[in-house]
C-alpha cells in the first residue's frame, strides 16, 4: 500500500486503537481465581462457595439469582455453597462474567447511539437468545453461549470514541453503501468492533473458544475449532428480540451464510425457530437485572 497522508493517518489510528486496547483495566483478581476454580477438575461445591463470599457482590447476586422464582424452588439457600449446586458451575461462570462486565456494558455509548444500559440490555437480550437457540440445537453448552452472547459487542466500549469521532462520515458511509456499521468500521479503521472485542479477549485471557466467538461474530468462520459458538451468536444477534427502528441490514442483524452451513439451518426454518425463540425468552426476564 502506497504511504499516502491518508493511510498514514489510518495506520496511526489503528496503532491508538490496538494500544487502547492494552490499556484496559485487568480483570479483579478474585474473578480471574474464581474463573480458574470453575475450570478446575478438582473443584468443589465448597472450594467454589468460598471464592464466591471473598466477593460481597457476587454473593449477593448468586443468591439472588439461586432463589429467584425462575428457577421454581420453594425454599431459599441456606448458604452460598448450596446456591451453587442448585445452579451449577455453568451458570455460576455466566454469574462471574456478568457481574465483571455489567458496568461497562451499562456506560452509555454516544459512537454507537446508544443510551444509559443500551449495550447492557442488547448483550443480555442476544446472550439469552444465544442460550436459547443452543439448547434448541443441541449444542452442548449453552452457558458458554450465554457468556459469549453477552461479551460479543464488548469492542464497541472502546471503538465508541473513534466511532464518535467520525460518527458523520461513518452514517453517510453505510446509507450510501448499505453496509452495517461493523463493515464500515472495517473500511475506517482497519479493524472491526468485533475485531477489537477480540483482542480485548486476548489481553484480558479468556479462554480461546470465546475469544473466538466474540472475534467472529459477524463473520463466522467454518475453520474454527468451536466454529458452532461463533455461529450461534451471529444467529442471536440477528434473530434477538428488540424495540428497532433502524433496517435490520445497517443495524448489523443479519444471519451470515456461513452460520446457516455451520448449524446446518434452511431459510424455511428461521421465521418458525425465530417464533418460538420469542417465545421461550421469558425464563430469562430476571438475567436483565444489574447483578
Ligand atoms: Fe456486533
Ligand atoms: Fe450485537
Amino acid at each position: 500500500m502506497p504511504m499516502t497522508p491518508a493511510n498514514v493517518t489510518a495506520r496511526r489510528r489503528l496503532d491508538e486503537i490496538i494500544r487502547s486496547v492494552h490499556r484496559l483495566r485487568p480483570l479483579p483478581a478474585s474473578a480471574t481465581r474464581l474463573l480458574k476454580e470453575l475450570d478446575d477438575p478438582h473443584a468443589t461445591a465448597r472450594t467454589v462457595a468460598e471464592l464466591i463470599a471473598l466477593d460481597q457482590a457476587l454473593t449477593a447476586y448468586v443468591l439472588k439469582v439461586a432463589n429467584s422464582a425462575a428457577l421454581g424452588y420453594l425454599i431459599p439457600c441456606a448458604s452460598i455453597q448450596e446456591a451453587v449446586v442448585r445452579l451449577g458451575f455453568q451458570q455460576i461462570r455466566s454469574l462471574v462474567y456478568s457481574t465483571i462486565t455489567a458496568g461497562p456494558l451499562s456506560a452509555r455509548l454516544s459512537g454507537y447511539r446508544l443510551g444509559d444500559q443500551g449495550l447492557w440490555y442488547h448483550s443480555v437480550a442476544v446472550a439469552s437468545s444465544a442460550h436459547w437457540l443452543a439448547t434448541a440445537l443441541h449444542y452442548p453448552d449453552p452457558e458458554k453461549a450465554y457468556v459469549a452472547g453477552l461479551l460479543h459487542d464488548i469492542g464497541k466500549l472502546v471503538l465508541d470514541q473513534y466511532v464518535m469521532a467520525d460518527y458523520n462520515q461513518i452514517a453517510s458511509m453505510m446509507r450510501a453503501n448499505r453496509l452495517p456499521m461493523w463493515q464500515v468500521e472495517e473500511r475506517l479503521f482497519g479493524i472491526d468492533h468485533a475485531g477489537v472485542g477480540g483482542l480485548a479477549a486476548t489481553h484480558w485471557q479468556f479462554p480461546t473458544e470465546l475469544t473466538e466467538a466474540i472475534r467472529y461474530h459477524h463473520a463466522p468462520n467454518a475453520d474454527l475449532p468451536d466454529q458452532r459458538l461463533a455461529a450461534l451468536v451471529n444467529l442471536a444477534n440477528a434473530l434477538a428480540p428488540e424495540d428497532q427502528t433502524e433496517d435490520p441490514v445497517l443495524a448489523g442483524k443479519i444471519i451470515h451464510p456461513t452460520t446457516m452451513v455451520i448449524l446446518k439451518l434452511t431459510p424455511e426454518k428461521i421465521a418458525p425457530l425465530a417464533e418460538r425463540l420469542k417465545e421461550g425468552l421469558f425464563v430469562y426476564q430476571d438475567r436483565l437485572q444489574l447483578p
